[in-house]
């Protein structure tokens, strides 16, 4: 795998990784919701990602979960979540991962998302294909939607979960079971590797799916980001392209019907 940004993106996660032990898992502040919490890794990490990455491409537009846009207006732009899956960091659930993506106009050419727990290195460079710890993936070829292992998870929002919730209890019995591992961005790299057979879910930010779309679509997955989803927040929906169609057609159906029905707030 060759591309002039990987070795910056891979220089960039070992920072990070050498910067993880060094933090404390202990919640010190929330952001969209109380139940949206924000560790002292999670900002460690990113200006460790940050300065690595400035040493090389001082001039390039850098997007990260903890501190925002910054950088001059420029054809590459780097998105990064320091750690997708806070929550299971900070309860020592071993499933969370540093994300780096690398966009050059527009294009996501460069993808890397290491999941800390398992010591799984997902990668992708853009026309390449897509490996975990140097294995090549590829997606499930599972077409039928009953015999599908989904993954899924909620945003923070408090009405916004409720309705992910009843799109779940309309879909349990439709499909093979559901998983809820909390972190987005192993669920699409797990969803690349064949691990499960589609992942959807509404409210994503760029930076928890910018490097595993790019994962999952060269791993042989069909990727969308911005569907209808839950007022302003899109859909995303990921599976191999003989099941694609009909998990994004039956989420999307079902979240229409759902949030056209008179609210039902506590
Ligand atoms: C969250 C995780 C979670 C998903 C949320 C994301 P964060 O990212 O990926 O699994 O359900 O939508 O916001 O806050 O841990 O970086």
């Amino acid at each position: 795998m060759n591309h002039e940004l990987l070795p910056v993106a891979l220089e960039a996660l070992e920072a990070a990784r050498q910067a993880l032990p060094r933090q404390s898992r202990r919640v010190i502040d929330t952001k969209s919701s109380a139940t949206d919490p924000v560790t002292a890794a999670d900002r460690a990490l990113e200006q460790a990602i940050r300065a690595t990455i400035a040493t090389h491409r001082p001039t390039d537009i850098f997007v990260g979960e903890e501190y925002g846009t910054t950088g001059e207006p420029s054809a590459t732009r780097w998105i990064v979540d320091p750690i997708d899956g806070t929550v299971n960091y900070s309860y020592s659930i071993p499933s969370y991962a540093i994300s780096i993506a690398a966009e050059v106009d527009g294009s996501i050419d460069v993808g890397l998302v290491y999941d800390v727990g398992h010591g799984e290195l997902f990668k992708a460079v853009r026309g390449q294909g897509a490996t975990c710890n140097d294995v090549p993936i590829r997606v499930s070829q599972e077409t039928d939607l009953a015999k599908a292992l989904i993954a899924t998870g909620f945003g923070y929002l408090p009405q916004n979960r409720r309705l992910q919730a009843r799109v779940l209890g309309e879909m349990i019995d439709e499909i093979r079971d559901i998983r809820r591992f909390g972190a987005a961005a192993i669920d699409i790299c797990w969803t690349a590797a064949g691990r499960v057979d589609g992942y959807f879910e509404t409210g994503l930010k760029v930076w928890d799916w910018a490097a595993a779309s790019l994962i999952a679509s060269e791993a042989g997955a069909t990727v969308t980001t911005d569907l209808p989803g839950i007022g302003d927040d899109p859909l995303t929906v990921v599976a191999g392209e003989g099941l694609f169609t009909t998990l994004r057609s039956r989420v999307s159906d079902l979240y229409q019907t759902l949030t056209s029905e008179p609210a039902n707030d506590k």
